[in-house]
């Protein structure tokens, strides 16, 4: 197997999984392709060029470890499973990439590594959460770090429980779910980093078809990490009339219904524009990931709950409107609108909810 150029040792298959031989996913490439120019940009902006060390804590076929290999100065790539570790070996050697591999479960490896990395990957099956703590640990005190998890289905509503039990919050099931679960993921992210000292900063955060991506730069500090506890908080739903806000409010300012409510989860920006405008100079443009770091870097400012515009249509028993057009309307309005990287029938709009269903009635007249 081959990908941007790098020779992979991993059998191809149509619905890799974790009783693959080797695990290699070729449908990962996005998620691949943002984590190699967010850790290109991070070093350049942290200054780190002269030494950077770099660990893919649970690498399979190493596909990670090679790709950042060209920025590290200390390599180092880690799996559980022997035939991994063997296709790691292969892979280094016919790419011609220096790094020390490691057979150990992630959080002994990470263990024995404290505050070296500059930058660590977690690419597990499912959950990230139980490799947070060792992650924490052995981060750098100016560092990035970027973990995928599959486990959707908990922190986007489907199974409350579980999302209590593995998150310590409650997720609501609704046309945002997804919006919540990446928020869930990312409170969770930051007070396990915090509970160091150390203050995760969300760079470049994302879902995509089954998996969400979280990345950010860690900083050891008190204060900085204290100022971004106003950053953990709740989301209060309304489901009658779709109304949404950060606050715990009890009954809808709009239609007097009790809302719903989830939290504790990341209130702020999942985004940091300054970041992904510098990754977009980096990525080559006739990348698919270009497309989609272009909708994550518009919709960045925007911190209200992106909305799905046929819910609004038939929340009001109507048809939807084209997104386009949507959006152009409430530009014209002077609202600031963006698509969302969730979902191609969502927007993301500070725009007070009357307005949009306004919109929607005006364009459908
Ligand atoms: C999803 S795959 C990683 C995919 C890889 N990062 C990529 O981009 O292609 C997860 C890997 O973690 C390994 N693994 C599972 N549990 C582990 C553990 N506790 N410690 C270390 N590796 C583990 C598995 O053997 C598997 O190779």
């Amino acid at each position: 197997m081959e990908e941007r150029g790098l020779e992979v040792f991993a059998p191809e298959e149509e619905e890799p999984d974790k009783d693959s031989e080797v695990f290699f996913n070729e449908k990962m490439l996005n998620n691949r392709d943002i984590s190699q120019i967010a850790v290109k940009v991070f070093r350049e902006r942290a200054g780190l060029e002269e030494e950077f060390r770099v660990a893919d804590a649970l690498a399979a076929s190493g596909i990670r470890g090679f790709r950042y290999g060209e920025y590290a100065t200390d390599l180092h790539l880690n799996d559980v499973n022997p035939e991994a570790v063997e296709a790691i070996g292969k892979g280094l050697d016919e790419n011609g990439i220096e790094a020390t591999v490691h057979e150990e479960d992630a959080n002994v490896f990470l263990s024995e590594f404290g505050n070296y990395f500059h930058f660590i990957d977690v690419d597990p099956f499912g959950s990230f959460t139980k490799f947070l703590d060792s992650t924490a640990r052995a981060a750098n005190h100016t560092s990035f770090v970027g973990l995928t998890s599959t486990d959707n289905a908990a922190p986007a509503g489907s199974y409350p429980t579980v999302c209590e039990r593995r998150y310590g919050s409650k997720p609501i099931k609704n046309d945002f779910m997804h919006e919540i679960g990446l928020r869930i993921y990312l409170k969770e992210v930051f007070r396990n980093f915090a509970r160091f000292d150390k203050c995760f900063d969300p760079k470049v955060c994302f879902h995509e078809r089954h998996y969400t991506r979280v990345m950010g730069r860690v900083t050891e500090s008190k204060k900085r990490t204290n100022k971004a506890l106003e950053n953990v908080g709740y989301l209060s739903y309304c489901g009658n009339c779709l109304w949404r806000k950060f606050e715990r409010v009890k009954n809808c300012p709009e239609c007097g219904e009790e809302t719903q409510e989830a939290g504790p989860l990341w209130t702020g920006k999942f985004v940091d524009q300054r970041f992904t405008s510098d990754m977009l100079e980096d990525m080559p443009e006739e990348w698919e990931a270009y497309e989609f770091l272009e909708k994550l870097d518009a919709e960045a400012e925007i911190i209200t709950p992106y909305y799905d515009i046929h819910a609004l249509a038939s929340n009001i028993g109507t048809s939807s409107p084209r997104r386009e057009e949507f959006i152009q309307a409430l530009r014209e309005k002077g609202y600031p609108v963006e698509r969302t990287h969730f979902s191609p029938t969502g927007v993301k709009t500070d725009a007070p909810i009357q307005d949009l269903k306004d919109v929607i009635r005006d364009l459908k007249a």
